[in-house]
């Protein structure tokens, strides 16, 4: 589903000169995956992320998802690309507060202009337990509904791949554990998962865990056990 070859991303920072943020990232991601990747802060994850999703076109190397290369894309490419084939999800969550939950997550289609549209946000609202509030309003919600929300405008396109950036940041741990949980049940329907997080909650759900370190992944130095806790 997504494959990076020397993929390298610098940036120019003053007296330090060209600093080299990805260096020469290898990366396979096959479907059904649920990958999550950890580093300190300011190693390249978000960075990571917006390459991936067609955000930033600044890199060199081979990158290929879902079937397109991303590599030499042209601007209007890319937001083809990040229309149909990706979805994001952020930290703070990025509602539109004037609109509805319904009208944040059609979005995408510019604020449900005809029925199927509207149908298909309910569809993903419900899909994350939210049918029921489809007329609130960002600030008559909860954190962890806010960030349903987000996640139900993430998948209103039908995406391959839903990118994660530190999803659970902004949460307390149960709410936290409940936008995990959706996370886990929309991997097991089949919906590939790259998740950045620093938390050890959401690394352990994934199926797999890389670490980010001075521009380059590698698979987690300290795997957490699954299942059961304290039990050694
Ligand atoms: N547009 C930019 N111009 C210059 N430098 C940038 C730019 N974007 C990111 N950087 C630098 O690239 C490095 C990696 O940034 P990035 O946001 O990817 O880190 P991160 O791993 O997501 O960190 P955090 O955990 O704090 O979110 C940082 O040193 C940052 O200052
Ligand atoms: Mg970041």
């Amino acid at each position: 589903m997504i494959t990076t070859e020397a993929l390298t991303r610098g940036y120019d920072d003053g007296a330090r000169g060209r600093v080299r943020v990805l260096d020469g990232v290898s990366l396979q991601v096959a479907a059904g995956e649920f990958l999550a990747v950890v580093g300190r802060s300011g190693s390249g994850k978000s960075t990571l992320l917006h390459v991936l999703g067609g955000l930033d076109s600044g890199f060199t190397g081979e990158v290929t998802v879902a079937g397109t290369r991303l590599s030499g894309l042209g601007d209007r490419a890319l937001a083809k690309f990040r229309n149909e084939s990706v979805g994001f999800v952020f930290q703070s969550f990025h509602l539109i507060q004037g609109l509805s939950a319904l009208e944040n997550v059609a979005l995408p289609a510019a604020f449900a202009a005809n029925d199927a549209d509207e149908a298909r946000a309910k569809e993903a609202l419900a899909r994350v337990g939210l049918g029921e509030k489809t007329e609130r309003l960002p600030s008559q919600l909860s954190g962890g509904e806010r960030q349903r929300v987000a996640i139900a405008r993430s998948l209103f396109n039908k995406p391959r791949v839903l990118l994660c950036d530190e999803p659970t940041g902004n949460l307390d741990l149960q709410t936290a554990d409940e936008v995990i949980g959706l996370f886990k049940s929309l991997n097991q329907d089949g919906l590939t998962i790259i998740a950045v997080t620093h938390e050890d909650r959401l690394r352990a759900a994934a199926s797999r865990v890389l670490m980010l370190n001075d521009g380059r992944l590698a698979p987690h130095p300290d795997p957490l056990p699954r299942g059961g806790e304290g039990d050694r």
